[in-house]
């Protein structure tokens, strides 16, 4: 399978369909999304989403980031750092 679903539970907007490892903050649009992105780049957290998907681990600065703007919870990630490999329901954040 080299499409992905993209979900956005608990909003007005429907599913996408993404090829694998597309870059979520160059196909995500105010238009077509619910998620904001800032940097780009992992640095902001303007991108800060609840995920829900089998998706690989993020990276250490991921990580860093992610223990200041949502220490333990493994859902929490930024949405312009993920590796898009499945299906997954991204919701915003709070
Ligand atoms: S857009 Fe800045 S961290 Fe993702």
């Amino acid at each position: 399978m080299n499409k992905c679903l993209i979900s956005f539970p608990n909003s007005i907007f429907p599913s996408i369909s993404l090829e694998k490892y597309d870059v979520l903050s160059e196909k995500l649009t105010v238009q077509n999304s619910p998620i904001l992105f800032g940097c780009r780049t992992g640095l902001c957290g303007t991108c800060l989403v609840a995920v829900t998907g089998d998706i690989p681990l993020p990276k250490v600065e991921e990580m860093e980031l992610l223990e200041i703007l949502a220490p333990n919870d493994p859902q929490a990630r930024l949405a312009c750092q993920i590796e898009l490999t499945t299906d997954i329901a991204i919701a915003t954040y709070g």
